[in-house]
C-alpha cells in the first residue's frame, strides 16, 4: 500500500518517526515529506537528545529515516517544493495520507486550498479524489480560527485527529501515549497495526500487579 507521510512543523515529531516505524513495519510504500519547520521540530524534539541537531534539514530527515524506518516497507523521500511528484496527482493511486504532526499554518493552507508545496496539494487531491485524508494537529488552547479550519476539512472529508491520546489503556511510558495516536491514525488509513492493546481485549496489567 502507498501512503504519503507528511510531518510539518507542530511540536510532535515522535508521532511522525512512530507512524513512519509502523507504516514500514506493515509494509507500505511511504512517501515522505517534511516541511522545513517540521525538520526543525525533528532536530529540536527528536535528535538533539541524541548526536546534537544537524544544521542541514536534509541531514534532519535522513537521521530521522535511519532512525525509525525500521520495516521492510520502502521510504521515498519528497521535496517540499516538488509539484511534479506523483502525489501531487490525482491519477497517482495513492490511496490515503496522513500529516502528523499537522500544524495550524499547514491546517489553514488545507482548509482553504491553497496548495503551494508538496503536503497541502497532496492533502488538497486526497480531498478532491475522496480519498483517506487523516491530519494529527497539535494545539492548545484553539482560537476560533482554529476551529473553524478544523470543521472546513471535516466538510471537506479529512479526518481531524488532535493529538488528545487517552489513559485508559494505563500508559507507562511516553512511547505509549504516542502509540495511542499512531494506531488510531493508522486504523484510519487501513493499515494493520498492533501498537496498541485494545479496549474488551487483553486487560493492561500494570507492572508489579500481575499473579
Ligand atoms: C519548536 C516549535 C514548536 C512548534 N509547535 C507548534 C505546535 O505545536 N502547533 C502549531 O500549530 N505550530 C507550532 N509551531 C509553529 C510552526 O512551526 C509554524 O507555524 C510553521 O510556520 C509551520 O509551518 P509548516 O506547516 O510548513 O510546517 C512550532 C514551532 C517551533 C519552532
Amino acid at each position: 500500500m502507498r501512503v504519503f507521510l507528511g510531518v510539518t512543523g507542530a511540536s510532535g515529531a515522535l508521532y511522525a518517526g512512530h507512524a513512519l516505524r509502523a507504516l514500514t513495519v506493515a509494509g507500505c510504500d511511504v512517501g515522505l515529506c517534511v516541511s522545513g519547520a517540521g525538520a526543525h521540530v525533528i532536530s529540536h524534539e527528536i535528535l538533539e537528545a541524541g548526536t546534537g541537531p544537524p544544521d542541514d534539514p536534509a541531514l534532519a530527515v535522513e537521521a530521522f529515516v535511519e532512525r525509525f524506518a525500521t520495516g521492510p516497507g520502502t521510504v521515498t523521500r519528497l521535496g517540499l517544493n516538488d509539484l511534479t511528484a506523483p502525489f501531487a496527482s490525482g491519477s497517482s493511486l495513492a490511496p490515503a495520507a496522513l500529516i502528523a504532526p499537522c500544524s495550524g499554518s499547514t491546517m489553514a493552507a488545507i482548509a482553504h486550498g491553497t496548495a503551494r508545496n508538496l503536503i497541502h496539494r497532496c492533502a488538497d487531491v486526497m480531498l478532491k479524489e475522496r480519498r483517506t485524508l487523516v491530519l494529527m494537529p497539535r494545539e492548545t488552547p484553539l482560537n476560533l480560527i482554529h476551529i473553524e479550519n478544523w470543521a472546513a476539512v471535516t466538510r471537506a472529508g479529512a479526518i481531524v485527529m488532535p493529538a488528545m491520546p487517552g489513559f485508559y489503556g494505563l500508559p507507562r511510558r511516553m512511547e505509549d501515549l504516542v502509540d495511542f495516536m499512531v494506531a488510531k491514525a493508522l486504523d484510519h488509513l487501513g493499515v494493520p497495526n498492533d501498537l496498541i492493546t485494545r479496549w474488551g481485549e487483553d486487560a493492561p496489567v500494570r507492572p508489579g500487579t500481575a499473579a
